[in-house]
């Protein structure tokens, strides 16, 4: 009887710190920047996939990767798009080494060194942590099709599955789905490279007056870009001379393989073939100068156009995805050819 009662004194003693702090968030790398941000008052709950038949993360996964899912007994449905998959344009992991600039160049390096590819769209990782869509220059290619996308997750994924992989608009379920997978691939604390010190910081102010808070929460929503920027840019007035830029080829090469071969090569999302043999090579750089369809500053700068019946296109890049710098390393690298 004297143990059982020391027994159970020893237990509540055990059990009272976890009850006063079972509701604060114990922060660690891990910790999901969202979560903390609900904690500091921040409210995300628009954004949170709704509970209805057929929703899962495993499903929108599916979705993003392939096109379609069989799991959890459905039927297989029909592909989303005959030409994409979300992945052929997005990556689903961190691209950038600071998520609070906006760096073609420091992107081109760190996917180069996760070996992830470098494309026109941006990561869907973190996309719940962002307000707003196809921001900037998009408007003129979508025109009023990004009003309800602007500030509307759902409405973008919609947009893109139609206007961006030309494809057939997605089911509730599956734009659920794609959502619940998302937010498995939100933002964590440790994405945001807050020094030890700044993370105590974080984690004390949340037991502090509102007005501490409010200030901390302000300095982590300064460690990342809550939209992503778009600046459509034009081709070189002279495409003979290119840009006004001296070309690294070492880095053209980075662009060659990380981007244009992601889509090109062996067709895997476009019937024009490319591969790192001499031919493809030599082939874009003669179109290279030229006022041609097939000229690099053409195709990346304004894209290609979907043609009657052949729904297939490729996306531009923006200003922030591809910068004439690099663009004119990838002509660099294409003139001095493989080696
Ligand atoms: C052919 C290329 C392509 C495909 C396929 C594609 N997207 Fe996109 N997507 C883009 C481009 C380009 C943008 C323009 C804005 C950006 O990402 O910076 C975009 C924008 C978005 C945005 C808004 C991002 C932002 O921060 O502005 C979301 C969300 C999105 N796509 C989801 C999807 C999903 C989900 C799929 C698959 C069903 C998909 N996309 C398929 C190219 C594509
Ligand atoms: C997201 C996928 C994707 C990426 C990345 C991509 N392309 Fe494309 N590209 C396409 C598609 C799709 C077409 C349309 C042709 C078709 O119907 O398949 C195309 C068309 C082209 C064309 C015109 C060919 C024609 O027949 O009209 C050229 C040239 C080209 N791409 C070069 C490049 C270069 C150079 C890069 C890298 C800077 C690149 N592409 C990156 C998907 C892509």
């Amino acid at each position: 009887m004297k143990y059982a009662v020391s027994f159970l004194l020893a237990l509540m003693a055990l059990m009272i710190p976890s009850l006063v702090e079972s509701d604060k968030l114990v922060i660690s790398g891990d910790t999901s920047v969202a979560s903390l941000l609900e904690q500091m008052g921040e409210d995300f709950s628009a954004k949170k996939p709704k509970d209805i038949k057929n929703v899962s993360a495993e499903i929108g996964e599916d979705i993003i990767k392939r096109g379609f899912s069989k799991r959890g007994g459905l039927k297989k449905s029909k592909r989303q798009s005959k030409h994409f998959v979300c992945t052929s344009c997005h990556n689903v992991e961190r691209e950038d080494p600071d998520l609070s600039v906006n760096d073609a160049q420091a992107r081109l390096i760190y996917t180069d060194q996760q070996g992830l590819p470098f494309l026109q769209g941006t990561t869907l990782y973190g996309a719940v942590n962002r307000d707003s869509f196809y921001n900037g220059d998009y408007e003129k290619k979508y025109k009023e099709l990004v009003k309800p996308a602007r500030g509307d997750i759902r409405e973008a994924i919609q947009l893109c599955a139609v206007e961006c992989a030309q494809g057939r608009k997605l089911h509730d379920w599956e734009v659920e789905s794609i959502l619940a997978y998302m937010w498995t691939i939100d933002l964590k604390l440790s994405d945001l490279n807050l020094s030890e010190k700044e993370i105590t910081i974080v984690d004390e102010s949340l037991s502090k007056s509102d007005s501490i808070v409010n200030s901390t929460k302000q300095f982590v929503k300064d460690r990342f870009l809550t939209a992503s920027a778009a600046d459509f840019a034009l081709p070189p007035e002279n495409r003979k001379e290119g840009y006004d830029l001296k070309g690294d080829p070492k880095n053209g090469k980075l662009i060659y393989d990380n981007s244009c071969l992601h889509c090109h090569f062996n067709m895997r999302y476009s019937y024009f073939n490319l591969g790192n043999d001499k031919m493809s090579l030599n082939y874009l750089k003669n179109k290279a100068g030229k006022f041609s369809m097939h000229s690099i500053y053409q195709v990346i700068r304004y894209g290609t156009y979907p043609k009657g019946g052949k729904k297939s296109y490729m996306p531009q890049y923006t200003q922030e995805k591809m910068s004439d710098q690099q663009v004119e390393d990838l002509r660099a690298y294409l003139e001095q050819g493989d080696s």
